[in-house]
């Protein structure tokens, strides 16, 4: 069966680790020239397509982008574009979708579905996003730390050096703070950051919690790496000793009817220079989001301020992304 990347809790600590190396090597083969620019086009006439059932910027862009810069054809399957969701089912659309192509990327609904997928797919799936996980985004968010840290430690801000150091010589020890809800993003958290090393506090209103199979795999993480994993309801607490404050809209995609009551679950929990400051974050502390952003859960200040880095996070969606079909697509697995 081909190797899928539908979570990163399926993977190791080093084959993580090792994805984000080899972004930070095709982003510096790319757009730094050097070593040298390969430019081989390892994906010539190959196809991904792309299965979206929700809408996309980052992941799109990054995608199609990607897979043109390889040499294949990206080939974008929105809920308006095929029969999928109205006249023909998943399964069926799985099996002939997945006859043709080289590759599928599929955003969904349910994690059910991408397993479907997965399960039913002659070729490698990418987990574009599903209510439950959300992989390919933390690849990037670890990428942005590992240069965030890297620049930090070694002060060159003119020159991009970041792919001299490895991922898991910068990133353990690091201690995120989630403020927020208990969704996909802070998921796919839970099931790698402490398997790579990291501290992960997190703060999420009465009555919103993780899945308890994500719960227990951190737990099994955090123990066997030695690192601190704190639920809280208090942002306050999350926050304290932080070197990363993390959130996301606190409206996923799918739960459009219940905005007027996580509007009101959710008081309190705006990211803003004052909280982060009282609860006597890092000094150095930064912020990041995944986007797309409201101001509800963030204000300006933070969010445009030296602290973001989540414009760097955003582009890193694509040499991650690329990391990613690279090894599916090219090298046979991760
Ligand atoms: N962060 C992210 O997945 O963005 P899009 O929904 O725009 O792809
Ligand atoms: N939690 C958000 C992430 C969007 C990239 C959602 O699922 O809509």
């Amino acid at each position: 069966p081909p190797s899928h990347f539908i979570t990163t809790a399926d993977y190791s600590a080093d084959q993580l680790f090792n994805l984000v190396d080899r972004a930070i090597q095709l982003k510096v083969e790319s757009k730094y020239q050097y070593p040298q620019p390969s430019r081989e086009r390892p994906l010539t006439g190959k196809t991904l397509a792309l299965l979206f059932s929700k809408l996309s910027t980052r992941t799109r862009v990054a995608t199609e982008s990607s897979v043109a810069y390889l040499g294949g054809h990206a080939m974008f399957l929105g809920s308006r574009d095929i029969q999928l969701g109205v006249n023909e089912s998943l399964l069926d659309t799985s099996r002939v979708v997945s006859s043709m192509v080289d590759g599928i990327m599929a955003r969904v609904g349910g994690h059910d579905e991408i397993e479907l997928l997965a399960k039913e797919s002659k070729v490698p799936v990418i987990n574009a996003l599903s209510a439950k996980y959300h992989p390919t985004q933390i690849l990037a968010d670890l990428m942005t730390l590992h240069e965030h840290i890297h620049h930090h430690q070694h002060g060159k801000k003119d020159q991009y050096t970041a792919h001299t150091q490895h991922p898991s010589e910068t990133l353990p020890g690091t201690k995120v703070a989630w403020v927020g809800d208990a969704n996909n993003i802070l998921q796919e958290m839970l099931v790698s950051f402490p398997k790579l090393g990291m501290h992960l506090s997190a703060a999420c209103p009465q009555g919103y919690q993780c899945d308890q199979d994500v719960v227990d795999i951190a737990k099994k993480d955090s123990q066997a790496t030695g690192t601190d994993l704190v639920f809280t309801t208090n942002p306050q607490d999350a926050i304290k000793n932080a070197n990363v404050v993390v959130t996301d809209t606190w409206i996923s995609m799918g739960q459009e009817e219940e905005k007027a009551k996580r509007l009101k679950d959710f008081t309190g929990y705006q990211v803003t220079m004052d909280m982060v400051e009282k609860a006597g974050a890092k000094p150095d502390w930064s912020f990041m989001h995944c986007l797309p952003r409201k101001s509800e859960e963030v204000d300006d200040e933070v969010f445009y301020s030296d602290r973001s880095l989540v414009f760097p996070e955003a582009e890193n969606r694509k040499w991650t992304i690329m990391a990613v079909i690279d090894a599916l697509m090219v090298k046979g697995g991760i």
